[in-house]
């Protein structure tokens, strides 16, 4: 019988097969056109042994040991839906469906009540590190029940990437905060990206670098406590050539970003938690405003697009960037700390960052930090004031004033960076202008307001 079953034979799907027939599971497949599944079966090697593609999906269900257990690793949304309305009548109380793509945390949440009405188990799994990782080895963050993640941990944490001899995977909380986990991490890759990104322009457009320069200054920023796999990718990416043309690869590359809905949902999220990701937000919004190239054109044209300043430090980068990046991930973590008490999940956040140490697209040198400092304690809930992130965040602090300022003085735009600095002046005033925005709204609409030196609300004497 077959450990676990795996629907949908797509990149991530057959990646992830693999990955469990190596590290010892036994695998039933099953995908909706038989060629794709012949195909796999013919590519699998040395594995085929552990891998059997039953005929029909009736077959695929009875090849799978009790309680069963079903990745489905298939478009997020309505092809998820259709595949477990034909799963649901051929499976028995306790089997467990296991989404392992990128899904809004709300629709798990509904998918996990709905099927737990049929007695059946619902896990929403954040799966991370691309292609590479699910071959070899993810970061994966897990949803759903404590009885369904008992029966699906060992062969999760086999094919999870090992950080010094921890695997990389954990049940993070109940219902969908697997997948909200995993929708943080990508607004905290988008953060990342969004920052390196900026980094390049400034060295790009104020130094005058080529991009070859500022990919080899990467890679060995790489070497220090900027380390990790987005400044790593990042070094290699700029060094690059277009076979082609033998220009620069990123030169060939049309300057409008792409984007899924995870960055988005993150900012979505935070807001409806009456929280606010800035640092997320700004890269999220940088991807739509990318995306608007013929008004940029536009823009251009109709405002000018010169840019005057002088060269900023290289080194002051690095720090500006490592500051702003403990930034987005404290975000990212008062997030995640966020909606752990408004669904009463309870996620260790300290494990969080545990997993994120190896296998996920944002891992990083940082990371083990954040993991020692959240599992001592976050002041005030919050990532920055932590003992063994203060020090490195106000180390930087001055670098990234520095790289704000001439970049707002010679109009190279820096919305991530520079709203990592707005958000740090922010939440070090003891007291802000929000006085003002009270007196504003009772001035208008008799909102009402607390005052410093007396209990209850109160108006101000606006007047009719
Ligand atoms: C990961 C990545 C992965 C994928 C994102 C990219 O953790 O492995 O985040 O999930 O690359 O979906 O998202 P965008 O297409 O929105 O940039």
């Amino acid at each position: 019988m077959a450990d676990i079953g795996l629907i949908g034979l797509g990149t991530m799907g057959s990646a992830l097969a693999l990955n469990m027939a190596e590290k010892g599971s036994d695998v039933a497949v099953w995908n909706r056109s038989s060629d794709r599944t012949q195909a796999f079966m013919a590519e699998a090697g040395d594995l085929a042994p552990r891998l059997s593609a039953p005929e029909d999906l009736e077959a695929f269900v009875k090849a799978i040991r009790t309680p069963r257990a079903i990745v489905i690793m298939v478009k997020a949304g309505g092809p998820v839906r259709s595949v477990i309305d034909s799963l649901k009548p051929l499976l028995d109380e306790g089997d467990i469906l296991i989404d392992a793509g990128n899904a809004d945390f709300n629709d798990t949440r509904a998918t996990e009540a709905a099927l737990a009405k049929d007695g059946l188990n619902f896990m929403g799994i954040g799966v991370s590190g691309g292609e590479e990782g699910a071959r070899h080895g993810p970061s994966i963050m897990a949803g759903g029940s404590k009885a369904a993640w008992a029966r699906l941990s060992p062969i999760l944490r086999a094919i999870a990437a090992d950080y010094e001899g921890q695997p990389c995977a954990a049940h993070v909380g109940p219902d969908g905060a697997g997948h909200f986990v995993k929708t943080v991490h990508n607004g905290i890759e988008y953060a990342d990206m969004q920052m390196i990104a900026e980094v390049y322009g400034l060295l790009r457009h104020m130094n005058g670098m080529a991009p070859a320069a500022i990919g080899a200054q990467f890679e060995a920023w790489n070497e220090g406590p900027l380390a990790s796999y987005l400044v790593e990718i990042t070094g290699k990416v700029l060094q690059a050539l277009d076979p082609e043309t033998g220009v620069p690869m990123v030169d060939v590359i049309v300057d409008s970003a792409g984007q899924k809905g995870t960055g988005r949902w993150t900012v979505i999220e935070a807001l409806k938690l009456g929280q606010s990701a800035n640092v997320i937000e700004a890269a999220v919004g940088a991807r739509a405003w990318s995306a608007a190239r013929d008004v940029r054109g536009l823009g251009a044209a109709l405002l000018g697009d010169g840019i005057e300043g002088q060269a900023v430090k290289v080194n002051d980068l690095a720090e500006a960037l490592l500051s702003a990046r403990i930034l987005a991930y404290a975000q990212g973590f008062s997030v995640i700390g966020a909606a752990s008490e408004e669904f009463e999940w309870n996620v260790d956040r300290a494990e969080v960052a545990e997993i994120w140490r190896a296998g996920c697209i944002i891992r990083s040198a940082l990371l083990d930090d954040i993991a020692t400092s959240t599992r001592a304690g976050l002041p005030g809930d919050a990532l920055y004031l932590a003992d063994g992130l203060r020090m490195p965040l106000m180390a930087g602090v001055p670098a990234l004033r520095r790289v704000v300022a001439l970049a707002v003085t010679a109009g190279v735009p820096v919305p991530a960076l520079s709203g990592a600095l707005a958000y740090l002046d922010t939440m070090r005033q003891p007291r802000g202008f929000a006085d003002l925005i009270q007196a504003q709204r009772d001035f208008f609409g008799a909102h009402g307001f607390e005052r410093v030196d007396a209990e209850g609300q109160h108006h101000g004497p606006w007047g009719d």
